[in-house]
């Protein structure tokens, strides 16, 4: 969880027209708080990686301003740039050279000096650490990518961008990654991820952001945006087909008439005992029953009309 509210990076009025005429971003209003873990969600082309290298100062705003701290990006670049780390959606590194070369080389591009111990820690935590002396074209693509991480976490940056961290990474790798980024988070450390993984950001994110067509369209607590917009369904499964009439209840019956479903809004529960009780009633009897919880994916749906 967040450990308070002061906020670390502010987005103002941020537009981005590319050359071709498109606003990729269109007056996007944000503020991301101090040790949050932040998801970024939309499809592709909704704008994510360029939010993401703006406030990184990859890419130019077309207009807006974007604060760390109190430093403009474009203002103070140097100060805005050694405060972040970035894990870039493409591979971007030379492969011919060894990892814990590239790794030391993004340290020393923060001007800070070589720290054995630290590289070590960092290749460590990553499972990296065996492979320090391998040719990063030699690795596979889920070592690849951590090697992206090592040298995002190598200056120590107190904000830290990680755009699809964990496309394409197997499952367990995923899970590990998960857990650094979780470790991270305790040190202090904000993380702001985007994600076409519905899961990572159901089970990361604190704060959720859902982004379509460059426009952030909705930003909410995940725990809120659950609770809000998250239905939840119970289901009794009949010993017999239906023939009572239980048109007065708030009940759908399957098409068999073996099975009934009462779908309510999440910690809305009170509706349960009147159906029960009515049920009872009629002798109706049923032999199982279930409760089902719509996903943040059954959320997105609702929200933006397609899958992610
Ligand atoms: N360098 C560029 N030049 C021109 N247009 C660009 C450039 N980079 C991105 N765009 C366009 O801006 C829009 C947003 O792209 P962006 O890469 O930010 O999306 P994204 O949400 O990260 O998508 P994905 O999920 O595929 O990574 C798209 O329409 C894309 O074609
Ligand atoms: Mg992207």
């Amino acid at each position: 969880m967040q450990s308070n509210n002061e906020e670390i990076i502010q987005i103002k009025d941020l537009t981005k027209i590319y050359q071709d005429g498109l606003p990729a971003l269109c007056n996007i209003n944000l503020s991301i708080k101090k040790g949050e873990i932040f998801a970024l969600l939309g499809p592709n082309g909704a704008g994510k990686s360029t939010l993401i290298n703006i406030i990184c100062g990859i890419v130019r705003p077309s207009a807006g301003e974007v604060y760390i701290g109190t430093s403009e990006i474009r203002k103070d670049y140097r100060m805005a740039r050694s405060a972040i780390g970035l894990v870039p959606q493409e591979l971007v590194t030379d492969m011919f050279e060894r990892v814990i070369d590239t790794v030391n080389f993004s340290r020393g591009l923060f001007g800070k000096p070589q720290d054995p111990a630290r590289t070590q820690k960092v290749l460590q935590d990553l499972s990296l650490w065996d492979k320090k002396d391998a040719k990063i074209i030699t690795l596979s693509g889920g070592m690849k990518r951590r090697v992206m991480m090592a040298k995002a976490l190598i200056h120590d940056p107190k904000i830290l961008f990680l755009d699809e961290p964990t496309a394409g990474v197997d499952v367990n790798l995923r899970r590990d990654m998960w857990d650094m980024v979780r470790e991270l988070q305790k040190t202090g450390v904000t993380i702001i991820l985007t994600t076409h993984y519905i899961e990572e950001a159901q089970e990361m994110a604190d704060r959720i952001g859902i982004i379509n067509q460059g426009k952030l369209i909705l930003v909410e607590e995940k725990n809120e945006l659950m609770k809000k917009l998250g239905k939840k369904k119970l289901v009794l499964n009949l010993r017999t087909p239906l023939t009572k009439d239980i048109s007065d209840l708030p009940l759908e019956s399957s098409p068999d008439q073996l099975q009934l479903t009462y779908t309510y809004v999440m910690g809305n529960e009170e509706g349960i005992s009147h159906i029960m009780r009515h049920l009872d009633e009629r002798g109706i009897d049923y032999k199982d029953i279930r409760t089902e919880e719509s996903s943040l994916e059954d959320i997105f749906v609702g929200i933006v009309g397609t899958k992610l």
